[in-house]
């Protein structure tokens, strides 16, 4: 892949100065482009898409401010940096107004016009990765995702509502996986105040523990090896908005001192840096473990679990709200519907029958991606059980032995028999893993990768 190079466009009517420049910046590495006029500027400007313009103040054809004016029309996210001759202060202020950058007196300094092109580029990098996120965010959500009738449910998104328009600035959502957190953290900074500013979101066990510091706060230039310019962390990218901190309970004991901080102050320190910055934004932190547990087990601070746990929202698993289920079917095969175009009507009688008595250890995300397999199988306008996973087929928890048998595998190839006693152990402890995992003998942490593995996690 080859990169194209900055380019920056010099209008300017002086040679001299137009061949100066060009020295300076190519050297720099920049691709030059030069107009001699406010008109051949413009056309440039169109034609050359140019990631920077160096703007003369006066023109032989027109002040340097109407160009300005008009390049800012057409291109609002172009840095534009004036050039003046002797520092007309009138119209360097109406330049600053109308949206210049910057500006630089002649004779041009090398320092000074290095450092101003190099912010002016940053400063526009930085707006355009902002609006690229906002983007996304904004694609992702459509407010009328959330299913819940029951009365948990209904109860459980009125106290989401009023937290949302709250100025509560933390909120801990916890739950099993699968359950929602997500959506709900989404949900929440949809509802709020906030909704115009970032939602931003990072998942504490998905980056490695060296990288997570500098991805939240930042650092400035030199503060490691690596670090050739400042960087701004997540908490300052996502200030007047939201930042989602999923699966919390990952974070290093080190960096929960420095969360806890963060949280107390609202201000932080980049790495390596020494200035205290403010910011006023809320923080979700989302957690499928249980915090309490993991407290009394010294690997959560106790003073940072309190701290987060001011306005705890806790998400029903779906076997809690059974009357969920086949709304949240319908909703899915809408999706899905238009996502495959098809028009499947809904589930057949007997495979609804199934989805009221199936234990879904995977909650939400395991019903959704269900119907997703089956719908893509499925060619009659009703769902029925012969698409839809093996293990919804086997008996209830009803029908199982009591928890103190251990789950047996019979004469299965390995994978197999490993996946059959996962799934017998999860009927038998009612989707609890923590429970389930005591009856295999193994750690949560082990269980929840043979959920994955197996595709139920
Ligand atoms: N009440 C709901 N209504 C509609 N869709 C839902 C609902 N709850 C969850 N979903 C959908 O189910 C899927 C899983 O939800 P989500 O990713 O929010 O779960 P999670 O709790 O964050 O899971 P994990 O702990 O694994 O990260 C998503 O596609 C989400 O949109
Ligand atoms: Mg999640």
């Amino acid at each position: 892949m080859t990169m194209r190079r900055t380019r920056i466009l010099i209008i300017d009517d002086d040679r001299l100065i137009r061949w100066s420049l060009r020295q300076k910046l190519e050297a720099l590495a920049y691709d030059v482009s030069e107009a001699e006029t406010g008109a051949a500027g413009l056309r440039a400007a169109q034609d050359l898409a140019p990631d920077l313009v160096l703007l003369d103040m006066k023109l032989p054809d027109a002040k340097g401010t109407d160009i300005l004016e008009e390049l800012r029309k057409s291109w609002p996210d172009l840095p534009v940096v004036m050039i003046t001759a002797f520092g007309v202060i009138e119209d360097v202020v109406t330049a600053m107004r109308r949206g210049a950058y910057d500006f630089i007196a002649k004779p041009l300094e090398d320092a000074k016009l290095q450092n101003t092109i190099r912010h002016a580029l940053e400063a526009a990098a930085l707006k355009k990765k902002i609006a690229a996120y906002r983007e996304i965010e904004q694609k992702k959500f459509v407010p009328d995702q959330i299913i819940g009738q029951t009365p948990v449910m209904v109860q459980l998104l009125g106290m989401v509502r009023k937290i949302a328009e709250s100025e509560a600035s933390i909120v801990l959502l916890q739950g099993e996986s699968g359950t929602g957190k997500d959506l709900i953290a989404q949900t929440i900074h949809h509802w709020s105040r906030r909704r115009e500013a970032l939602f931003l979101a990072i998942n504490c066990s998905a980056i490695p523990e060296n990288l997570l510091e500098s991805e939240l706060f930042g650092y400035e230039k030199g503060a490691f090896t690596d670090a050739k310019h400042q960087k701004r962390g997540l908490v300052e990218l996502a200030d007047e908005g939201t930042l989602f901190l999923d699966e919390i309970s990952s974070l290093s004991l080190p960096l929960q001192a420095k969360l806890l901080r963060f949280l107390e102050t609202n201000t932080f320190k980049r790495v390596g840096g020494l200035r205290d910055i403010d910011v006023d934004l809320r923080v979700i932190a989302a957690t499928n473990q249980d915090l309490e547990r993991l407290c009394r087990e010294e690997k959560f601070r106790k003073d940072l679990f309190y701290r987060l746990n001011v306005c705890p929202v806790n998400l029903p698993s779906l076997s809690e709200r059974k009357d969920d289920i086949l709304p949240l079917a319908g909703y899915f095969i809408a999706h899905y519907n238009k996502k495959f175009n098809k028009n499947i009507q809904g589930l057949e009688k007997s495979a609804e029958k199934l989805f009221l008595h199936y234990a879904w250890p995977g909650n939400v995300r395991e019903l959704k991606n269900a119907i997703e397999r089956a719908m893509i199988f499925e060619e009659d306008a009703f769902i029925s059980p012969q698409y839809l996973p093996i293990r919804l087929n086997e008996p209830a928890s009803s029908a199982s032995p009591p928890s103190s048998d251990a789950p047996s595998a019979g004469s299965l190839s390995l994978p197999e028999a490993e996946k059959k006693m996962v799934v017998q152990a999860l009927r038998q402890a009612r989707g609890n893993k923590s429970e389930a995992a005591r009856l295999l003998g193994i750690s949560r942490d082990t269980l929840r990768y043979k959920l994955k593995k197996i595709n139920l996690g």
